[in-house]
């Protein structure tokens, strides 16, 4: 009996990263907004010449690529194959040696410590469990590395729009919400006595938008729940409308000066010898 929950449970998380994989391919577009955050998390990580830097949940590669600017040897990994694909187009057209590969940070193919500093912008905060994310995270790192990591608070505006989607469509049983890794308490508990000198800082991003009906049109293209909920043809019209009403009444709240105003968390803590 034990075993077959073990076994239903492990199928629902494949079909969620199955999905994951389909609804993340939508992202490219959004690469121009997190290229400009990724300058920031690299400041704020610090990187060395000739180090190793693993970047997890890499997308594009945008922070893979800048701190290979800075001399460090990288790796990215990225449950997406379209955004891995698109990251290696980055890599050549930058002349810059990157490994991209696909693969999941529940169950990373690589040795134990052996990166120099482990860093995720807005990626392993996706993946269902966090306690197997932090794990693995902190298993290929060296003692003494830095993991570093930027996320979105659940009290911003994405972490907003994430919980008015799981209201209208809730996350799988046993999926944590991704914006609790935007939550300093969480992320402490989780670090705990794996990890000494936590350190955070915040940034602030701008999601260009004409207008909120522009920012709903833009967000629907590109985030998979939402684009997912939007054309299932089972989507009540009515929970559709009232969807759309309160998403535009959300972001009219972040709106200023052509952009949807986002604030972020940076995270930085060194693993402990
Ligand atoms: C918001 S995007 C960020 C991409 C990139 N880091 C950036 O800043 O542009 C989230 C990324 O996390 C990846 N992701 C989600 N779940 C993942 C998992 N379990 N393992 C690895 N990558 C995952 C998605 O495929 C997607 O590329």
């Amino acid at each position: 009996m034990r075993h077959e929950n073990h076994t239903l449970t492990q199928h629902a998380f494949a079909s969620f990263k199955q999905n994951q994989r389909k609804s993340w391919s939508l992202f490219a577009p959004l690469e121009p907004l997190t290229t400009l955050s990724a300058a920031r998390l690299v400041d704020f990580a610090g990187v060395r010449i000739g180090e190793k830097i693993l970047d997890v949940g890499c997308g594009t590669g945008v922070v893979a690529l800048t701190a290979a600017r800075f001399g460090a040897q990288i790796v990215g990994i990225d449950l997406c194959p379209d955004l891995v694909a698109r990251a290696h187009g980055n890599a050549r057209l930058a002349g810059v040696e990157a490994t991209f590969l696909e693969g999941d940070v529940e169950g990373m193919p690589f040795e134990d410590a052996t990166f120099d500093r482990v860093f995720s912008q807005f990626g392993h905060m996706f993946a269902p469990r966090p306690e197997v994310a932090t794990a693995q995270m902190l298993r290929v790192l060296k003692p003494g590395g830095v993991l570093a990591f930027a996320t979105w608070p659940p009290s911003e505006f994405v972490g907003q729009v994430f919980a008015l989607v799981g209201r209208f469509a809730p996350l799988l049983e046993g999926v944590s919400p991704p914006t609790l890794w935007g939550d300093k308490d969480f992320i402490a508990q989780h670090l705990e006595g794996s990890v000494q000198d936590i350190v955070f800082e915040e940034g602030i991003m701008q999601f260009p938008a004409l207008s909120l009906a522009h920012y709903r049109a833009s967000a629907e293209a590109t985030l998979g729940p939402l684009k997912s909920f939007v054309e299932n043809p089972h989507t009540d019209p009515r929970d559709l409308h009232a969807f759309r009403t309160e998403l535009q009444e959300l972001a009219s709240r972040y709106f200023e000066h052509n952009h949807m105003r986002q604030v972020y968390l940076m995270t930085r803590a060194v693993k402990g010898s």
